[in-house]
């Protein structure tokens, strides 16, 4: 584990992934005194600024700085925090923000410093820059990490290329790939609630269970960023990666244990159970203006004819003997009603007979906001008559849990990688299973084998293309009275 002297790195340190998540996580963890002692942390990007203009940048990063305790702490984050600029392409570059790593270096006792990379940049330099820092930026002495974040490639060919090329230079055991829904509390949460008890344990099955549900909303459209959106549409943005892998923990066998390889072993072999998706079984959608706020299609980012989905519902099948038949349904959209991630696990009709027409039990995992597991079951409604009335048992954190701070993802996730713990990063052959089941639909979806599909027009600040009710009805998904 990396536990003193480490100088960690962020390339990008002016983008949007630095700005909104990887500088409010490190500062999130310094404030909590995790990060290594004697950290210093160098961010790198082409613009040309000095410290004392990066320390605003920094600075306007960061949210919510308002205790004493929390200014305080800034100023000591801007005073580990320095600043090098250059270019992604050339050797020089590379060699000059050495001789920063050096000097930092030889300002420690020890005389050496493990270097944690991280990657926060876009996916055209992944390669350049995950070389030249082999080349001129790698540790002889030290640890080295890096980080990086998706897109891994847009299909199964392009991921094998690039990830090819990164383990040119980089083992696998020094590259954390990162899918920062494995870093959510909830997700997290998952591998206990199945394993810890015996109760969830018994029921999770296809002889209990008939239909599942991982959704993601957004609430919000493309908003600025359309150019890069419209390259990768919703399946490449939430379902592939992030919706997969809820999926594949929701999913997987036992693993032997919780190391990382026993993890993702069992992982992978859900996965590689899990045929390609088909086009019949797939929805998809696109916003258009409604409620004052612009179409896809009004995004000036955006081609003015693009058929990229921001909306897709699809169903996935396990042909394994505890899923058999028991349909996923992986459903995410942007410019929707509401801010929502969650899992929700219906369960079979009880055996008719005593009772007629009562709900279904349903377990609801609520990734975010307000991280929740609850459970919709039938009680006796209170009283002398034996009715049975729909109503949950309900672990919602906030209440539940008041006293405890939910980790932010990225905080968990830098925490893992300065430990070494790969538990919750994403394996070169998980990605290669999960482009294996999306890449045929995506074709698809591209007009590679004839004409591209037209997704069908749903309001922004809708529940979705109005297409989707009978689509989850189609797979069994029984709507209940439940609250
Ligand atoms: C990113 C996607 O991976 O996840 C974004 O590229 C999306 O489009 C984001 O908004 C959602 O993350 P979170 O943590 O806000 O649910």
């Amino acid at each position: 584990a990396l536990t003193e002297d480490t100088i960690i790195i962020v390339l990008g340190a002016s983008g949007d992934l630095a700005k909104k998540k990887t500088y409010p996580a490190l500062f999130g963890l310094y404030r909590q005194g995790l990060l290594p002692k004697g950290v210093k942390i160098v961010g790198y990007a082409r613009t040309k600024m000095d410290d004392a203009e990066y320390h605003k940048r920094i600075t306007s990063y960061l949210k919510n700085i308002d205790s004493d305790e929390d200014k305080a702490a800034l100023e000591e984050f801007k005073k580990l925090s320095s600043y090098v600029a250059g270019g992604y392409e050339d050797d020089a570059s590379f060699q000059n923000l050495n001789k920063s790593l050096e000097a930092i270096e030889s300002t420690y006792e020890s005389g050496v410093a493990h270097r944690l990379f991280y990657l926060a940049l876009p996916p055209s330099v992944f390669i350049p820059v995950a070389h030249h820092l082999k080349v001129n930026n790698y540790s002889r002495r030290g640890i080295n990490r890096i980080i990086v974040e998706k897109p891994f490639g847009k299909d199964l060919q392009s991921c094998r290329e690039l990830l090819g090329a990164l383990k040119e230079n980089w083992t696998e055991d020094e590259t954390f790939r990162i899918d920062h829904y494995l870093g959510k509390e909830m997700v997290k949460n998952i591998l206990v609630l199945r394993f810890a008890n015996v109760a969830m344990g018994a029921a999770w099955d296809k002889n209990s269970i008939s239909n599942v549900q991982i959704t993601f909303k957004e609430p919000f459209g493309t908003e600025g960023r359309g150019g890069y959106f419209d390259e990768f549409g919703i399946i490449r943005d939430i379902l592939q990666n992030h919706l997969l892998q809820v999926l594949s923990v929701l999913t997987m066998e036992r693993p032997v244990s919780f190391s990382a390889e026993d993890i993702r072993d069992e992982k992978v072999k859900v996965l590689r159970a899990i045929p390609p998706i088909e086009a019949s079984e797939t929805l998809l959608g696109q916003y258009v203006a409604a409620n004052g706020k612009p179409g896809y299609l009004d995004d000036d980012t955006v081609p003015h004819n693009s058929v990229c989905p921001t909306f897709a519902a699809t169903t996935l099948w396990i042909h394994n003997p505890r899923w058999e038949g028991v349909p996923f349904i992986l459903k995410a959209g942007k410019a929707l009603n509401e801010a929502k991630v969650e899992v929700r696990i219906q369960f079979k009709d009880v055996t008719q007979g005593i009772f007629k027409d009562i709900s279904r039990n349903e377990l609801v995992l609520r990734i975010q906001p307000s991280e929740a597991v609850y459970l919709k079951l039938n009680a006796k409604t209170p009283g002398l008559k034996t009715r049975a009335l729909p109503t949950e048992m309900d672990l919602t954190y906030k209440r539940r849990f008041a006293d405890s701070k939910i980790p932010e993802a990225y905080e968990a996730l830098i925490l893992d990688a300065l430990k070494g713990d790969h538990s919750n990063f994403v394996r070169d052959d998980e990605l290669d299973v999960a482009w294996k089941i999306f890449t045929p639909i995506l074709h698809w979806i591209e007009g590679k084998n004839g004409p591209a599909p037209k997704p069908v027009g749903y309001p922004y600040g809708s529940r979705g293309p109005k297409e989707l009710d009978a689509f989850v009805e189609k797979y069994g998904y029984k709507r209940s009275d439940a609250a």
